[in-house]
């Protein structure tokens, strides 16, 4: 006769996706079970409830998993762990630092095994702000800690629904476990540490928007990148999102990469997704050994990255966005300016519709689940300019890239993720194929932040900024239309005129556009070298030249845009630096004069 299994167990194996029975006990959806394997436990998700029956997805190979195995539910949601000792941090989809899973196990993971995300022996030098008797709200700072470059703040609970009173509170040296404070609400007293948690998929800063603890605000500064094509032409606000789009090997990981450096942000976390393990191995080293351009130690200390290579479960990829979204959400409530970085949505959102297969949902367009928009629109929603209770400003900007298979950017990924940025970076095969980089195509992005922050771009770095670039915008437009001719005529078919504007904008092109990322100097240009520089060029486009014929006009071309060049490559205000100033202004009275 066949045992009644009373337990919650599995009832059928589909991949990640392992169906199970409850019998008796209360399911939630969205958290975390565990399946039992011999002396393993398997981390699972509740993704659908029907009755007492479920199906979880599981974040490891299953392989080995058989119907009535028994199932551990947790009764919490799938959370991600909050407190000092996250920067710096190479995490995987579930916030296991890889670290401390390979010393302990080795490099090779196993499956089953899971580390605490935060380390629970170093002991933070606390700080108290509050003191007892204070009547303090989620979110509200009770003191600091100090974290490698950052003052980091310790808040009371995001979860605590009421006001609570401070009845003690102890400065000191202690560890993520130990009580720094305890606390009164209606519901009784209770000590708090320096670590709280706080589910992934839910937005950190809801009920405190809810409650009017926090506002949102409208993005008014730009995200200043030191990258000229973004800054100027297709800027991204502080608080804003962005995505970049590109074919397979156009630069989008370079690209992020650059971004991540010279943002002027205090963490940045990057979210590498399903990209190939050696590359994540490259950013991860690149980080270490790279020096933070805003000074001190090594980029690395503002950073935390999350990675879910190709080589790990699908299920945790998908995770693994959310995590990352949830760990800016928590800097920025610290009134930081946090920068997160997805490479590659697209491997998320194959993620996405792997699991949604298995589930046997109704597709959408491409096999993907029918939801992938309001999916990829929740991803972005979460970024914004946050004011904080004591006046504070916190940001959390996104910018993911996608990867479009064949460079097809009319797939559903890149559509709906169009539908939801309001910065378009996109990287063309042309330009990488040149080796114009950044690949970014002056032609097919845009940026609706360019009329948002029109204000502070015409007040703060230039009068008629907007304008000018608008112009210089045209400029590219009818270059491209007079190189098409030039293709089919060849040069002798377009008039002089004509020549010299394709020239004008090959030069724009070719000294502002295009940016070393080897170059010392050219690989980051702040912003008021990007005002300079601007004007200068503005200099050279608005100019009316007289050139006897098509070749004195590409000889002038060609020697000013080397003079350019060098000038790109000289640290600004240095002997060469002025040299090759006085040599563009030489050219230039000289052509007009
Ligand atoms: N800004 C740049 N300057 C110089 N070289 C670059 C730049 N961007 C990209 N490259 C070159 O192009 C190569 C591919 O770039 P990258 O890995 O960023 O492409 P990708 O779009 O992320 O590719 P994939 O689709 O495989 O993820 C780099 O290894 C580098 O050689
Ligand atoms: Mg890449």
């Amino acid at each position: 006769m066949q045992q009644t299994i009373t337990k919650p167990h599995v009832t059928a194996v589909n991949g990640n996706i392992v169906s199970i029975v409850v019998p008796d006990k209360i399911l939630m959806k969205n958290e975390v079970a565990y399946v039992l394997l011999g002396d393993k436990r398997l981390k699972s998700e509740v993704l659908r409830i029907y009755g007492n029956e479920a199906d979880l997805q599981v974040f490891e190979d299953t392989q080995g998993v058989k119907v009535g195995d028994q199932v551990d539910l947790t009764h919490h949601l799938l959370s991600a762990s909050l407190g000092p000792g996250l920067l710096g941090t190479v995490y995987d989809g579930l916030q296991n630092p890889l670290e401390t899973l390979a010393n302990r196990d080795g490099i090779f993971l196993q499956r089953g095994n899971y580390a605490a995300p935060l380390d629970r022996s170093h002991k933070w030098s606390f700080v108290p702000l509050s003191r007892t008797g204070d009547r303090l709200n989620a979110g509200d700072v009770l003191g600091t800690v100090q974290e490698r470059g950052l003052v980091h703040k310790i808040m009371v609970p995001f979860d605590r629904h009421d006001q609570v009173e401070v009845i003690w509170i102890q400065g000191g040296s202690f560890t993520i476990d130990e009580p720094i404070a305890r606390i009164r609400d209606r519901h009784g007293e209770r000590p708090l540490t320096m670590q709280q948690e706080w589910p992934v998929r839910v937005p950190l800063p809801a009920d405190l928007l809810r409650r009017q603890l926090v506002k949102k605000s409208y993005p008014a500064e730009p995200l200043v990148t030191t990258i000229r094509t973004i800054d100027t032409f297709f800027p991204i606000a502080r608080g804003g999102t962005a995505c970049i789009p590109g074919p397979f090997g156009a630069g989008k990981t370079v690209l992020q990469t650059l971004i991540a450096r010279y943002s002027a942000v205090d963490v940045v976390i990057v979210v590498a997704c399903g990209e190939r393990a050696g590359e994540v191995v490259d950013t991860i080293n690149e980080f270490s050994q790279a020096q933070d351009p805003q000074g001190g130690g090594s980029l690395m200390d503002r950073t935390i990255i999350i990675c879910n290579t190709s080589s790990m479960p699908v299920a945790a990829r998908e995770a693994s966005i959310y995590t990352g979204i949830t760990l800016g959400e928590y800097y920025r409530q610290m009134g930081l300016d946090v920068l997160l970085l997805a490479d590659s949505t697209s491997r998320w959102a194959q993620a996405m519709r792997e699991t949604s297969g298995r589930l046997e949902e109704i597709p959408g367009e491409e096999a993907y689940p029918a939801y992938l928009d309001s999916a990829i629109k929740s991803v972005y929603e979460r970024a914004g300019v946050l004011t904080l209770r004591e006046g504070t400003v916190g940001s959390l900007t996104i910018i993911g890239t996608v990867s479009p298979a064949g460079g097809n950017f009319e797939e559903p990924v890149t559509q709906s993720t169009l539908g939801t940025v309001k910065t378009f970076l996109g990287l063309s095969y042309d330009r990488a194929y040149k080796r114009f980089y950044p690949a970014i195509d002056p032609l097919l992005s845009w940026s609706r932040y360019r009329e948002q922050l029109q204000q502070f771009f015409d007040q703060k770095i230039d009068p008629g900024w907007t304008t000018s670039i608008d112009t210089l915008l045209d400029l590219l437009r009818s270059a491209e239309g007079i190189y098409q001719m030039m293709q089919v005529t060849g040069e002798e078919g377009i008039s002089l005129d004509d020549f010299i504007i394709y020239q004008k904008a090959h030069f724009l092109d070719t000294i502002y556009l295009q940016q070393d990322a080897f170059d010392p100097v050219d690989v980051t240009t702040p912003m008021d070298r990007q005002q300079t520089m601007l004007r200068l060029v503005r200099d050279v486009t608005e100019r009316e030249f007289l050139f006897h014929n098509k070749d004195k006009a590409r000889d002038f071309f060609v020697r000013l845009t080397n003079a350019f060049r060098n000038l790109n490559y000289s640290a600004t205000n240095s002997t060469d630096y002025k040299k090759f100033l006085s040599n563009i202004h030489t050219l230039l009275t000289e052509r007009t004069a």
